[in-house]
């Protein structure tokens, strides 16, 4: 249905994304099954990233190993849910750089505002990981598609929890060559762009804001 999204459907993922769902799940929980998925998503998010000859010595012959160059990764979470993300890639990449992308929607003019910006220098043979939970309208993590793509990176990865169909239509339409992965495509958008039935407001379960 979707040619640049990747579901990533594995019963470990389901299960964890099933208690981050229930509404009786504390946010001590929330944010250790967020780190959680966000590894086992990095690991299909990661499977198309070039990896180079080393070659080593095991305790009985030489050989060739295979490594990546993970100073060439950067993540890149949308604040603030995305903050929540950054663990799980770090976990597994850890010389990874991080840059932090802050936008909010202007309640007037249903406009993105980017209040915040600050990434580390990235060229085309970056691996860039925007990194978004809840990719609902898709509005921020196109605007933040825009802001890393201005600032030279051109493989880029979008890393989500949950998505609604109206925004991986919204991120390819406008973002043709970004891969998508999210552990869920949920049914649809409610008319204040909740994803039903989604989890709720990802920061505020995470930061215990409500
Ligand atoms: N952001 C969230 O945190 N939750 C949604 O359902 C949609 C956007």
């Amino acid at each position: 249905m979707f040619d640049q999204l990747t579901v990533v459907n594995h019963p470990l993922i389901q299960h964890k994304l099933g208690i981050m769902r229930d509404d009786q799940t504390g946010p001590k929980e929330f944010r250790e099954l967020l780190k959680e998925i966000t590894l086992l998503l990095t690991y299909e998010a990661t499977r198309h990233i070039p990896t180079y000859d080393k070659e080593i010595k095991t305790p009985l012959v030489k050989m060739v190993g295979q490594c990546i160059e993970d100073k060439k990764v950067t993540v890149v979470p949308i604040l603030r849910a995305g903050l929540g993300m950054v663990e799980g890639v770090l976990s597994l990449m850890p010389n990874a750089s991080v840059g932090y992308i802050g936008i909010y929607r202007d309640p007037d003019t249903i406009q993105p505002v980017e209040y915040y910006s600050k990434l580390p220098s990235v060229d085309e043979n970056t691996q860039l990981f925007v990194l978004d939970p809840m990719l609902a309208t898709g509005v921020s993590s196109s605007w933040a598609l825009k802001v890393v793509k201005k600032a030279g990176a051109k493989q880029i990865s979008l890393m989500c929890l949950i998505a609604a169909p109206e925004g991986v239509r919204f991120i390819e339409k406008n973002h043709p060559d970004v891969k998508i992965f999210t552990a869920a495509l949920d049914e649809r958008l409610n008319d204040h762009a909740y994803i039903i039935p989604g989890l709720g407001d990802a920061g505020d379960r995470l930061y215990r804001t409500k």
